[in-house]
């Protein structure tokens, strides 16, 4: 899609229609509006979580798909097992071009994420975003678990916005939610969610690029936790 002047005013009449709106209200909203051109990406993290119950529980029908990179953990696996069946649902989930992936793996090995920041974003690109075109195929709009709190590169996101990596319109009805919000909706709902998080693990990606943090720690410290410069980000959400 593209962004016209149009859009662009439609966008930020959301933005000011919506701000009092509670997140079920607003995916409600936004499921009513798009039908079959909204999708849910879920990486199965606690905010993903809740945003399946609220889209589930208002239409059904809502196509959900989560990119499997093949490095997730045993416990993320296990978790989309059990949400598909708690919900009774099917995540789609988008594997990898294996040809890319034998490519990478024999240029640079199996761990190349290690090695620089430049392999880690190949990495990312590969196993992860390439997909993205084949996920939104037919979409104008995705609705995505960002929230401000977990980095200062969230800060300046919206709960509307125009996403210009996918030509589409992204909506983060959890944007403003806090982490005890988020963990108060999934205790009320008996939401399944990963083993992970009672294990120190606050933000969850790939096995070899995720550790738990310490108390205190910043929420995503764990995320490539060994790089130190830029933004923690996969591409996904690259500003
Ligand atoms: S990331 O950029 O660091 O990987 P994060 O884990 O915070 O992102 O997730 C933010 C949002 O991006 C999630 O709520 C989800 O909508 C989307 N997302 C992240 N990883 C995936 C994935 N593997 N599959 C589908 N969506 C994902
Ligand atoms: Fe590769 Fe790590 Fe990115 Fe997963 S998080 S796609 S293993 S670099």
């Amino acid at each position: 899609m593209e962004l016209t002047a149009e859009l662009k005013d439609r966008i930020k009449q959301w933005n000011e229609e919506l701000k009092e709106t509670d997140a079920l209200g607003v995916v409600g909203f936004f499921l009513n509006h798009f039908g079959e051109r909204v999708v849910l990406s879920t990486s199965l993290g606690v905010e993903d979580q809740v945003l399946t119950e609220m889209v589930v529980r208002q239409d059904r029908g809502t196509e959900i798909f989560t990119l499997d990179t093949g490095r997730l953990f045993p416990e993320t696996y296990d978790l989309i097992a059990r949400t598909n069946k708690h919900f009774g649902i099917r995540i789609k989930t988008y594997f990898p071009d294996y040809r890319k992936v034998e490519e990478m793996v024999a240029r640079h090995g199996i761990n190349l994420f290690y090695e620089s920041v430049e392999n880690r974003k190949m990495c990312c690109g590969i196993r992860k975003v390439a997909q993205l075109p084949r996920a939104f195929e037919g979409k104008e709009a995705w609705i995505c678990g960002l929230r401000k709190d977990q980095s200062v590169n969230r800060f300046f996101n919206r709960l509307v916005e125009w996403d210009p990596n996918n030509g589409l319109i992204r909506i983060n009805p959890l944007i403003s939610w806090s982490e005890k919000q988020v963990w108060d909706y999934v205790k009320k709902h008996h939401i399944p969610y990963n083993m992970l998080h009672d294990s120190g693990f606050p933000s969850i990606g790939c096995e070899p690029c995720t550790r738990a943090v310490e108390t205190g720690e910043d929420p995503r410290a764990g995320r490539w936790w060994w790089e130190n410069e830029g933004p923690k980000e996969c591409g996904l959400h690259k500003r």
